[in-house]
């Protein structure tokens, strides 16, 4: 069983997490989308709702399942027993944290394996910090996300409902 792990704080998951999650899911046996505590970064949404978000936006891919985590992401890959850390690339900006978060968890574990995934290039500028802020400002966000996150965000965000 090839199982790959696709981490984030998917605050909330938008359509280019799940473009990247798609594509690995074809590519392994199985995918866990790891949704992290995130507490440093004061996420928008609580863990539980992150977790639903991406567990109904992600409901048509049959080998994907999404679990929460805390604590060190080597941890995680080790007790799923997974084979690698897969993460989406977009612009050159994402490289040089990307690179050092993957140097970091080899010196940590060196079995940990990271690879990247490039967006799609509809994807490449997307980021759910962005998404929140158009929502927060009332824009329209229906091409970003998929209609459950559309809703969750409206809801936060009662200027931006349509
Ligand atoms: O979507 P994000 O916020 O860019 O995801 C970052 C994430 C959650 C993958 C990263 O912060 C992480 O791996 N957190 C777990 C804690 C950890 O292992 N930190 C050390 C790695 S540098």
């Amino acid at each position: 069983m090839k199982r790959a792990i696709v981490p984030g704080t998917f605050d909330p998951i938008t359509k280019g997490h799940i473009d990247v999650i798609a594509r690995t899911a074809a590519l392994f046996d199985e995918v866990i989308v790891g949704v992290a505590v995130s507490a440093k970064k004061h996420p928008l949404f609580p863990l539980e709702t992150r977790v639903a978000l991406a567990e109904e936006s992600l409901s048509h891919l049959a080998n994907v399942k999404v679990l929460p985590f805390d604590g060190l992401l080597v941890d995680f890959v080790h007790e799923q027993q997974a084979l690698a850390v897969v993460k989406g690339l977009r612009a050159i900006t994402d490289f040089e944290y990307e690179f050092q978060m993957a140097a970091v968890n080899y010196q940590m574990d060196a079995d940990f394996e990271s690879l990247f995934i490039m967006s799609g290039p509809e994807y490449m500028y997307l980021s759910s910090s962005m998404v929140r802020e158009i929502a927060s400002l009332g824009g329209d966000i229906e091409r970003f996300v998929p209609p459950c996150v559309k809703a969750a965000l409206e809801e936060k965000f009662p200027r931006a409902a349509h």
